[in-house]
């Protein structure tokens, strides 16, 4: 493992991760020492907030200066970056994409670097909520050693969780990701469009609705998977969910497909909770697959 104190680490791209990145890995003891950024105002504005680390000009100037250099472009930019850069043998290369493997650093491996793919499993929607949300992810890493050791060290500094994840799993995962996090943006703006159909406007809606979400997602993180399931799938209530695909027929047609779907997914942890027998969800899953 590459120790932090005789780490020189550089950031390609000043954006929400490698901004939150570098001022988090530099408070916990890890020498930052440059940052480049296409947005030259991005990445003064960084290098200012770390003691040591200064502006470059280039991707070559910042990959120059540093052992370990994380990536943390747009996704779509990073194989460009890695194929323009002329690494040095023994660094390390690393990205911060989800949905990505290291493959796409293969031109920086191809010239003796060790490559890692490291990515904070959570959404930022802007630099101030990577600062605070960071801290308590969990970080999948594709690497090799000893860069591996490097990064899980790197990701307990940065207050997280780690997993190692292989390249062909990466899709999986993010596609996870996209379930537990995008989807969810998703469900929310459905019941929203819901709300619409008895007029409560759609901001008005999602305040409504966000205590609940919030109780939801304690529930998750208190009782757990399948404990935490309520509602009228969890009781078997047959007769409400009968009423429920009534009125979103008539009213909101374009959700019903999601609606029963999501329904029959449902029913498999409802049994699984044991608050419904196999009778209960045969009669579910009948209402949720009819037409
Ligand atoms: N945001 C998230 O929720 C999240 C979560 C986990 C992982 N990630 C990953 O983290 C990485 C960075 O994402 P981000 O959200 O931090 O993106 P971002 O906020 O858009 O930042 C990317 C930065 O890179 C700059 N850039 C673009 N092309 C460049 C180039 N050719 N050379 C140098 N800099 C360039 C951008 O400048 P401009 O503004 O001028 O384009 C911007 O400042 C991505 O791989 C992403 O998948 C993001």
């Amino acid at each position: 493992m590459l120790e932090k104190t005789n780490l020189k680490v550089s950031f390609i791209g000043a954006g929400k991760v490698g901004a939150a990145m570098a001022i988090l890995l530099n408070r916990q003891g890890y020498k930052v020492v440059s940052v480049y950024d296409q947005d030259a105002d991005a990445a003064n504005a960084l290098s200012a907030q770390i003691k040591g680390c200064r502006p470059t000009a280039s991707s070559q100037q910042a990959a120059d200066a540093a052992d370990l250099i994380f990536i943390t472009t747009p996704d779509g930019v990073i194989p460009q970056i890695a194929a323009e850069v002329n690494w040095r043998r023994g660094q390390g290369v690393v990205h911060c994409s989800g949905a990505d493997s290291t493959a796409i650093l293969e031109p920086a491996r191809k010239v003796g670097t060790t490559v890692a793919a490291f990515h904070p499993l959570q959404t930022f929607a802007g630099a101030k909520e990577a600062m605070e949300n960071m801290p308590g992810s969990t970080f999948s890493i594709e690497a090799e050693e000893p860069l591996l050791s490097t990064l899980k060290k790197m990701a307990a500094d940065l207050g997280g969780n780690w997993i190692t994840l292989k390249a062909e799993d990466k899709a999986a995962y993010h596609a996870a990701a996209v379930f537990a996090s995008n989807y969810l943006v998703t469900l929310v703006k459905m019941s929203a469009d819901l709300w619409q159909t008895f007029s409560i406007p759609s901001g008005q809606a999602v305040k409504a609705l966000l205590p609940l979400l919030k109780g939801t997602i304690h529930n998750i993180e208190t009782i757990g998977l399948p404990g935490c399931l309520s509602g009228p799938i969890a009781r078997g209530d047959a007769g409400t969910v009968e009423k429920h695909l009534k009125t979103i027929q008539s009213k909101t047609p374009q959700i019903l497909s999601t609606y029963k779907e999501l329904g029959r997914q449902t029913v498999p942890i409802a049994i699984a909770k044991g608050t419904i027998n196999q009778e209960q969800a045969r009669q579910l899953d009948l209402l949720l697959t009819g037409k």
